[in-house]
């Protein structure tokens, strides 16, 4: 594992807090300030009943943003409506979670705000019960808090102690620091835990002369969030990085390159002892074939760049390592299908996650440099979809699969990466809360 406590693993995320009707809604208010502390976005939306309690201007100040709280308000639609709401957080933390707010969940309905926004989302939801201790003894929210757990929703608390009605027993609301601590514990899988990973991300720039390149929009944005989420699965993540504007994220050593072939000598240089090869970056597939040593004069009307190929990185990787663990991009315009299925063979790879871009595209919202992607992939004897999300979201989904894949083809390989007899299982991917 790498050595991030569970609240760092909140730095850069994006947390939507719901508050509902409590006495305990005051504290949410230190909820908001410990995960801004420890360097998340929180976005905040209130029940009618929180309202009752706290003032949203309290959360709108701690917060930075105005309270969410309306689901028919048609200037609140206009800006973040209910499902930008839902699709915008890495996870959601109700605290606190009042007996109602639980029944409702329970129940799937949709009749608030902050109900609408759970249902519609796909992001991993933590409650924070706080309630009458008699309330919470009752076996109506017991039974609703047991079909909540078994789809996967996480309980956090609640406490046991004096209450603010006079009674004594469980029903507290766990206090801001537990909270924010379960609250980044969602982030750590375990699922890589002891593996080592190599990405690369972004373009890769081929030089033409001393101050011009061919190159790509790639933003790197996908790579990036593939290597935070290995990191945060507990592996031990080298990112190999073509130029880009984008932060480290925590926990994982990058090395910055400019052209195809740096990018191979890094990538060789780093792969021995790895599990896994992500290759997310858009590798130029020629360079020019003479660098000139001097800027290039405008003179002729015409001028002809004679292009060579590059090496392929995520080819070469697979021929040399058959026992690391493959998976690659794959872009398309048309045939989504048949071009994966057909790199999947060609590079022997051994999961290839693949999508849309261009105008025929018909979930893609401008993949380059966009915040949301939706990705299909494709393995020899299987497939799987994951349906539009921010990439950071969609890159946590595909390591859960790598993971997965990678124990079968541990079982199906050799420690050199040679086929056994009887490998291969079907697994069409596991759902996720
Ligand atoms: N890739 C690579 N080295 C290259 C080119 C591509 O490692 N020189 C990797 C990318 O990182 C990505 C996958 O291969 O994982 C993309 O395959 P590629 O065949 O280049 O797909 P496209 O760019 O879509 O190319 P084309 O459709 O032209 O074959």
């Amino acid at each position: 594992m790498n050595d991030l406590s569970s609240s760092a693993r909140l730095a850069g995320k994006r947390i939507l807090l719901g508050v509902t009707g409590s006495i305990a809604a005051y504290k949410a208010g230190e909820v908001v300030r410990r995960l801004r502390e420890a360097g998340a976005e929180v976005r905040v939306v209130m029940t009618a009943g929180a309202m009752e309690f706290v003032q949203p201007l309290t959360f709108q100040a701690l917060s930075g943003h105005p309270v969410h709280r309306d689901l028919l308000d048609e200037g609140a639609e206009a800006g973040m409506g209910h499902i930008e709401l839902a699709r915008w957080p890495d996870a959601i933390l109700v605290a606190p979670a009042s007996a109602d707010f639980l029944a409702r969940l329970a129940q799937g309905r949709a009749d608030d705000l902050l109900a609408a926004v759970c249902l519609a989302s796909t992001v991993p939801l933590a409650v924070a019960p706080a309630m009458n201790a008699k309330m919470w003894e009752n076996p109506a929210t017991a039974d609703n808090v047991r079909t909540l757990a078994g789809r996967g929703v996480v309980l956090l608390g609640p406490a046991a102690g004096e209450q603010a009605c006079g009674e004594t027993g469980a029903g507290r609301l766990l206090e801001p620091p537990a909270l924010v601590a379960g609250l980044g514990e969602l982030f750590e899988s375990g699922l890589l835990a002891g593996r080592r990973v190599i990405v690369t991300a972004g373009p890769t720039r081929e030089a033409i002369d001393p101050v011009r390149y061919l190159g790509n929009r790639s933003s790197g944005r996908m790579g990036f969030a593939l290597a935070e989420a290995a990191a945060e699965a507990g592996a031990q993540v080298t990112l190999i990085s073509g130029p880009v504007s984008l932060e480290t994220p925590r926990g994982v050593t990058r090395v910055d390159v400019e052209s195809a072939r740096e990018m191979l000598e890094a990538v060789l240089a780093a792969l021995p002892g790895s599990d896994v090869f992500v290759g997310a970056a858009a590798v130029a597939d020629y360079r020019p074939v003479a660098v000139a040593a001097d800027k290039i004069k405008k003179s002729a009307e015409r001028l002809t760049l004679e292009l060579e190929r590059n090496p392929d990185i995520l080819a070469e990787v697979k021929r040399r390592h058959p026992e690391i663990f493959c998976v690659g991009f794959a872009a398309e315009t048309t045939d989504l299908e048949r071009h994966a299925r057909e790199k999947l063979a060609r590079k022997g790879v051994d999961l290839i996650a693949a999508n849309w871009v261009g105008p025929a595209a018909p979930e893609a919202d401008g993949v380059f440099g966009s915040e949301t992607n939706a990705l299909r992939l494709f393995w020899p004897d299987g497939e799987a979809a994951l349906p539009l999300a921010s990439k950071a979201r969609l890159a946590r989904q595909l390591v859960e699969h790598v993971a997965t894949r990678l124990e079968a083809f541990r079982q199906g390989h050799d420690a050199r990466g040679k086929v056994l007899p009887f490998s291969g299982t079907r697994d069409e991917g596991r759902g996720t809360r």
